[in-house]
């Protein structure tokens, strides 16, 4: 992948001759071809293409949660291959955010309780992380949705709370898949100002996913997918071309 950036910041991700395929003989879908892809600390990648074109498979392998066939794949220069399956889930657990195409909320934890898994997982006290992740439902505007369960929530309140439970451990790498698609356009932008926040310090790096045109304007590269392949890459100011 090409990249249209004069950053020198330390790579955060990098693939290289990327390869997952699915299945095998006639079911067999090659869902990445030789992807090479690099998102740099300090940076808002966005990653956009046709439905099925292997944007969420991208994801996926790059936070070290579905395997890959060959290439390689490394993240703030720790190579997946290199780590066992203990480490990966350690390093991914204090390293890596994850907003997830469908929620992936445990559905009989209140909003609260599902916010704090990430930091009781990291060894911080329950109250302790409690009082964080209600500061952090507040902030994405769910401040009396502290004690109800998902099921209770509309689908732009359980993306908020997904939201808020991928950031409370403030990791280095943050993923979100489709994180504004069940959010209207000010609720959209309300999140992307609280990610860019995030994204913007020098040690971090935010990647999304994401159809919606109307939070292009946040990103500092968007890369496009085509096919199971990176086809361009845009730097900032060359994305208008992206809008039609
Ligand atoms: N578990 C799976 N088993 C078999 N094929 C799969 C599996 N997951 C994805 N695929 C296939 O791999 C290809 C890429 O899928 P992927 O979910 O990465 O696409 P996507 O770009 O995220 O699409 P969307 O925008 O609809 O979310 C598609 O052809 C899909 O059908
Ligand atoms: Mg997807």
């Amino acid at each position: 992948m090409s990249a249209p950036t004069e950053s020198h910041q330390p790579l955060a991700v990098h693939t290289a001759a990327l390869v997952k395929n699915y299945g095998r003989g006639d079911n067999l879908v090659q869902a990445l071809k030789s992807v090479d892809f690099e998102a740099r600390c300090g940076e808002l990648l966005m990653i956009v293409g046709p439905s099925g074109c292997g944007k969420t498979t991208l994801l996926s392998v790059i936070c070290g949660t579905l395997g890959y066939d060959s290439g390689s794949a490394a993240i703030f220069g720790r190579d997946l291959a290199s780590m066992s399956s203990a480490q990966l889930t350690a390093f991914r657990g204090r390293n890596v955010g994850f907003i997830f195409q469908q929620f992936n909320l445990i559905p009989s934890w209140t909003a609260l309780e599902n916010v704090s898994v990430p930091l009781l997982l990291n060894g911080v006290g329950r109250a302790k992380a409690e009082k964080a992740s209600a500061a952090l439902l507040a902030e994405v505007g769910l401040q009396d949705k502290l004690k109800v369960r998902p099921g209770q929530l509309s689908g732009g309140q359980q993306q908020r709370v997904a939201i808020a439970r991928a950031i409370v451990h403030e990791p280095r790498l943050l993923i979100c898949d489709e994180p504004t698609a069940a959010l209207d356009a000010a609720s959209g932008r309300k999140v992307l100002e609280l990610l860019k926040q995030r994204a913007c310090r020098p040690d971090r790096c935010v990647i999304i996913v994401t159809h919606d045109s109307r939070i292009f304007s946040f990103a500092d590269r968007i890369a496009e997918m085509e096919d199971g392949q990176i086809k361009a890459v845009h730097g900032t100011g060359d994305t208008q071309k992206l809008y039609v």
